[in-house]
């Protein structure tokens, strides 16, 4: 009865389903269930400290939360070295995602990305009516900044940047991205997303917070869910100048962070021994997941996050519906397949499962 009123990106967006597909191989005989390696999110738990607090504010739910969410930027301004005023707290960071798409496509604006990417970006441009255009990444599925350039036109508004990309889990040149921020004329914005910063390893590597100022036209987009384990909690940030963030603020009239989470996000940013735990785990995840598929001829992305892109020289739904057949789900729908680190014990039965597939699928080939 409404179907002539929706609207029509409401018509035409698919649903978003963590790439699950529409159906699933049954379980081989013995499985039950299968180990999430599709979503990216925290394997160790959440932050104890989060934990704790989001239990003990269960209580006092009663009362609205503070809508400035005031604590926790302060926090995050130190955090980060930044003042509140740069900061908006956002029911994850897909709703910052979503009021920078607001706030800035235009019907018929032109919106840039580096794809493979997060496919949200596509959804953004496309409800505000906006024209993606693609750059693809280059060979090392690193942005091709020069091109990224070229590609810019004076109805470019954004640029979307995953640093460090999801799904190809690379990091581009840190300096090569400041220079192309600073580059890029003033009628568009460069958004980088660092959803997966925290598992960059290297010391020196620079986020883009830090070249946050009143001169440019930067937001920077970051999560709870990832590194404190917080997924379920819904609570991410975008981190700009004070104008920008003072626009973002009254399109975000309808703030709904809830107390529970907000509360556990102020533990969460204390909580330096989860923080360091998480990254140690993810790293020893992601040498022994890198080791295991390199030796079994496959082609490995370096990876600055908690997931792994690879190409297992077979067709990457192949791959992930038979794995799920042994209890493991990963993303088989990206142009290779993404698996998300694990704790060790299901990095072990990942990894079984895939040898037990390259011997079947070389023995079908043959
Ligand atoms: C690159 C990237 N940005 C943003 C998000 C969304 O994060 P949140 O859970 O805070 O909405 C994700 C989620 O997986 C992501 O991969």
């Amino acid at each position: 009865m409404v179907n002539n009123i929706v609207s029509e990106f409401v018509k035409s967006a698919p649903p978003y389903n963590f790439g699950i597909g529409d159906t699933h191989k049954p379980f081989r005989p013995g499985i039950t269930s299968a180990i999430e390696m599709h979503k990216n999110e925290n394997p160790f738990g959440v932050s104890p400290k989060a934990a704790a607090a989001m239990l003990n504010a269960c209580g006092r739910s009663n009362r609205y939360p503070d809508i400035t969410a005031l604590k926790l930027r302060k926090k995050l301004a130190i955090l980060h070295n930044v003042t509140p005023e740069n900061i908006l707290v956002t029911q994850g960071a897909t709703s910052a995602l979503a009021f920078i798409g607001d706030m800035f496509i235009k019907p018929g604006s032109e919106v840039i990305v580096a794809p493979p990417t997060y496919p949200n970006y596509y959804n953004i441009t496309k409800k505000n009516n906006g024209k993606i255009v693609e750059v693809p990444v280059g060979s090392d599925y690193r942005p091709d900044f020069e091109k990224m350039y070229d590609a810019v036109t004076d109805t470019t508004r954004l640029i979307f940047l995953c640093n460090p990309n999801n799904p190809t889990g690379t990091i581009c040149d840190d300096k090569k991205l400041i220079e192309f921020i600073h580059k890029v004329p003033e009628h568009l914005v460069v958004v980088v997303d660092e959803a997966y910063f925290e598992f960059i390893d290297k010391p020196d590597y620079q986020s883009m917070i830090s070249q946050i100022s009143d001169n440019l036209n930067l937001i920077v987009v970051k999560t709870f869910s990832k590194i404190y384990g917080m997924a379920g909690s819904r609570l991410g940030y975008a981190i700009s100048n004070r104008e920008i963030i003072g626009y973002l603020n009254t399109d975000a009239v309808g703030f709904c962070c809830n107390r529970v989470a907000l509360e556990g996000a102020e533990a969460a940013v204390d909580d330096k021994d989860f923080v360091e735990y998480t990254i140690s785990h993810n790293k020893e995840g992601r040498d022994y997941l890198t080791r295991e598929m390199e030796n079994l001829g496959f082609n490995v992305w370096p990876s600055g996050t908690n997931f792994i892109f690879f190409d297992a020289k077979m067709p990457p739904k192949y791959m992930a519906d038979e794995l799920y057949t042994y209890g493991v789900n990963i993303r088989g729908d990206f142009p290779m397949c993404r698996i998300s680190i694990g704790t060790m014990e299901q990095n072990r039965i990942a990894v079984a499962a895939m040898k037990e597939i390259v011997k079947n699928y070389k023995s079908e080939v043959r």
